[in-house]
């Protein structure tokens, strides 16, 4: 699937606009600007097909990417979908704007029956902060699975990396939801990419 082209079908601005329930989903989760829409682009390798900025705040739509071929539409379903969401946790936006992306993105997570898994991602030069825990324990609660996927870690050194890896690893042993393993990415430097795609091509065949 990642060596064909995908294109994009669908921007969903609110829950009402969703494409009905069919193929598989899998989406990106993440603070503003920590990478989600680089990695799909990373993913699927094309520059450009999810607009990405130095601002945060780019993405304000649920946004879907498909293999090309498909509509999407009636009987012409993909096999599954990529789902670019906007990012959480950007206090420089107007209150409403942001409530609304995190209304939206709350109410996507938890309510998404044919949501496969989620990749939360994480700056590697950050951590796991305390919105991001917020949605983990959502996605615990509403037993949405979930895997840990470190971004632009191009930016710190194999030490640290090392040691945040751990740390990641260790703050979600206890939760329920959370696949145990922690992937390591750089959109930049094409690292963990397959490694990503490997996992979700199982989740979605599994
Ligand atoms: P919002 O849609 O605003 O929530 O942001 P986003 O999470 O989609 O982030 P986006 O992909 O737009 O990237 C934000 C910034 O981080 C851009 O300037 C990217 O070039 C940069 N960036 C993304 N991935 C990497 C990476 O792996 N390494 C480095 N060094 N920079 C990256
Ligand atoms: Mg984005």
């Amino acid at each position: 699937l990642f060596n064909r082209p995908w294109i994009f079908i669908r921007g969903v601005p609110s829950m009402k606009f969703l494409p009905p329930e069919g193929p598989a989903e899998v989406a990106f989760a993440g603070r503003s600007n920590v990478g989600k829409s680089s990695l799909i682009n990373a993913l699927i390798g094309q520059k450009g097909l999810a607009r990405t900025s130095n601002t945060p705040g780019r993405t304000q739509e649920l946004n879907y990417f498909v293999p090309d071929g498909y509509s999407g539409e009636g009987d012409d379903l993909p096999p599954m979908a990529l789902v670019d969401m906007p990012g959480y946790g950007y206090a420089q936006a107007p209150k409403a704007q942001v409530d609304a992306w995190t209304r939206l993105v709350f109410d996507y997570l938890r309510g998404r029956a044919t949501l496969k898994r989620v990749y939360v991602l994480i700056d590697a030069r950050h951590g796991i902060k305390k919105n991001d825990e917020e949605v983990l324990s959502l996605l615990d609660k509403a037993a949405v699975s979930y895997q840990i996927v470190l971004t632009k870690t191009d930016k710190i050194k194999a030490p640290g990396l090392a040691r945040l890896l751990d740390i990641t690893a260790e703050t979600i042993r206890k939760r329920p939801a959370a696949f145990p393993e922690v992937l390591a990415t750089s959109s930049e430097k094409h690292r963990g990419l397959d490694e990503l795609r490997q996992a979700i091509l199982t989740t979605v065949e599994g």
